[in-house]
């Protein structure tokens, strides 16, 4: 891994592919022994970010289980814009169901706080949120993040899923804003 740029910005290697690989793995084992091997409970992935986590995941995750996916396109730049402009939706009844929710990483929580709000309101079983990284120090929700793969310090990240103005979201390694 080395110096990369994207568009006008450097970043520097962070996170290699195998240490990634073991969050991912960690998460997996950790959910499937939290709940129920007979539990089937529906994944749901957060677009575009978790394409990469989420299918990682499910192939980690040892039970059966179901997988889908929504989108909630809030984030522009390098600065969370605080705005959740729109949700593409998902069309299984979710009622009485477990749904596990897969973020990439949980910066302010804006995002999170909205997807919250949608599905609190369908009568699951109960709802739970898993996130591959987490930025403790610019949370500012009350809200419970039940598995937590890697906190961060808060510096913006590319890679694996995440993305710098839609570029960077195909590398393999994670790599870090250059101060
Ligand atoms: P939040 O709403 O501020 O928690 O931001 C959540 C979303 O913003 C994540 O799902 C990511 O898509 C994006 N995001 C937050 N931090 C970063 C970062 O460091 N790099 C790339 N995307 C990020
Ligand atoms: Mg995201």
């Amino acid at each position: 891994m080395s110096l990369i740029k994207l568009h006008d910005k450097e970043f520097e290697p962070f996170i290699d592919k195998n240490r990634i690989a073991k969050y991912v793995k960690y998460l997996a084992e950790v959910i499937a022994d939290d709940l129920d091997k007979d539990e089937q409970p529906i994944f749901i992935g957060i677009l575009n970010g978790s394409f990469i986590f989420a299918a990682d995941f499910v192939r980690e995750y040892p039970y059966d289980c179901h997988i889908s996916f929504v989108k909630l396109a809030s984030y522009e730049g390098t600065n969370s814009s605080g705005k959740v402009k729109q949700l593409v939706g998902i069309n299984e009844d979710l009622e009485g169901k477990t749904v596990v929710i897969l973020e990439d990483i949980i910066d302010s929580g804006n995002t999170l706080s909205e997807i919250y709000k949608i599905f609190q309101n369908q009568n699951v079983k109960s709802l739970k949120i898993a996130t591959l990284f987490f930025k403790p120090d610019v949370f500012t929700k009350a809200l419970p993040i039940d598995y937590i793969g890697k906190s961060i310090e808060d510096k913006f990240i590319v890679g694996y899923g995440l993305d710098y103005d839609g570029l960077g979201r195909n590398l393999p390694d994670i790599y870090q804003l250059k101060a």
